[in-house]
């Protein structure tokens, strides 16, 4: 079996998740396209990308992500650093024909977006951004409902992504909050996953009329450059100004002429990883919460008068990608699994040399959707969504 050397860039959270991946992905799906081999990590200092590489397990650490670029044995160049390093790393990866997983979102800013898409095409190298939520069984069996036609046309939807992990003031100002290092803020760190998901099931986005706000306006500035999530405060030091949003309402038609809302707010008392979408069509309606990922909710409305109403199907073995991961329904999806699924995907497409979805042209139409909504923030007025080329 091939074997796919991998160099990992930022050895924060998503460091942890995409490592379990590697472990976990061959197996899961047995035989995998390729075994990873863990061969690089690093970060910003010798020292913890040393420490990284024991607890992830990589063969060695390095404070010098150029390595990773001029390392002729590296197949796969993996970006996990926050955003503001995603496209010169990118860029370089695909100069030097390395295949790249990046995570989401794919830049800080529409032009970024531009160059790495760009960068990738004429590379022709594998490129795959990490907007993992849709790889959620359940949300996939959305996708399969939708595409046989079970809840008629699509009328309207909602999406939704809330969060209270810095509903705090007290919590520190991370890179999160810091313009130049993360573009923006509730729209780029947690709508995006949101918009992917609804342009996944419903296709492409054409209009929207958006409103932003910054209500937490000052945080105790954090040190050190993992972003610890709200789990630590910020304490008495010095504060610093909250530059990104960290609320933001979409209003959105879609290309196919439904109609929808998407609502991503930090604010959300009581809500930790809150992602949902409502979909209504003229034959049903299809329900997800990330919270309780095993399940999706269905309603026909074809069933009786007194009998109709949401019924749950519990995500298992007969779903997408469910076969891959455990043998009962209802056993636990948790978030690992989605970036095993996710990982696979990347390596079937990196051995059999075929495109993979989500990628960066993906990331660059929501960075289109992200300027329409941002401009009209600005407007007031419903803005067009640009498209490439
Ligand atoms: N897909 C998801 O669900 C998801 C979830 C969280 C974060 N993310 C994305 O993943 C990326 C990383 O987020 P995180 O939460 O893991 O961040 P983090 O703060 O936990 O870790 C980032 C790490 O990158 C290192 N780093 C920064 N600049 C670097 C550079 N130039 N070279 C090498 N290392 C560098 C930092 O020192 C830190 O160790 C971001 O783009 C974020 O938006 C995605």
């Amino acid at each position: 079996m091939k074997t796919l050397h991998v160099g990992l860039i930022g050895a924060g959270f998503m460091a942890k998740a995409h490592s379990l991946a590697y472990d976990g992905m061959p197996m899961c799906f047995w035989p995998a396209p390729a075994m990873p081999h863990k061969k690089v990590i690093a970060d910003l200092s010798q020292e913890r990308a040393d420490t990284a590489a024991m607890q992830f397990r990589f063969d060695k650490g390095t404070a010098n992500w150029q390595d990773i670029i001029r390392d002729p044995e590296i197949d796969i160049v993996d970006i996990c650093t926050p955003n503001d390093a995603h496209a010169e790393i990118a860029i370089a990866a695909a100069e030097a024909g390395k295949h790249i997983i990046c995570e989401k979102p794919i830049s800080r800013t529409l032009n970024e977006a531009k160059k790495m898409y760009e960068a990738v095409k004429k590379a022709g190298v594998v490129n795959m951004l990490c907007f993992n939520y849709r790889m959620t069984p359940a949300v996939q069996l959305a996708k399969k409902y939708l595409a046989e036609g079970s809840i008629g046309d699509i009328l309207d939807f909602r999406g939704t992504y809330l969060q209270d992990w810095s509903a705090d003031p007290a919590s520190p100002l991370s890179w999160r909050f810091q313009k130049a290092i993360c573009g923006s803020g509730a729209f780029g760190d947690i709508a995006t996953h949101v918009v992917d998901m609804l342009r996944f099931l419903l296709g492409d986005f054409a209009e929207i009329n958006a409103r932003m706000a910054t209500y937490i306006k000052e945080r105790p500035v954090q040190s050190g450059s993992i972003d610890k999530l709200g789990t630590v405060k910020g304490g008495d030091g010095p504060r610093g100004k909250v530059e990104v949003d960290d609320q933001c309402c979409l209003c959105v038609k879609t290309a196919s002429g439904a109609f929808g809302t998407i609502e991503a707010t930090r604010n959300a008392w009581g809500r930790n990883n809150y992602i949902t979408f409502e979909i209504h069509g003229t034959q049903g309606s299809l329900y997800f919460n990330y919270e309780r990922r095993d399940e999706l909710q269905v309603c026909f409305a074809s069933d009786p008068g007194d009998r109709r109403g949401f019924r749950t199907v519990y995500t298992g073995p007969a779903h997408p990608y469910g076969e891959a991961l455990w043998p009962i329904p209802a056993l636990g999806i948790g978030y690992t699994e989605t970036k095993i699924v996710e990982l696979h995907k990347f390596f079937d497409a990196v051995v059999n040399k075929k495109p993979v979805s989500p990628d960066f042209e993906d990331g660059y139409n929501i960075e289109l959707i992200g300027e329409a909504a941002f401009k009209s923030a600005e407007s007031g007025r419903w803005e067009k969504v640009g498209t490439i080329g």
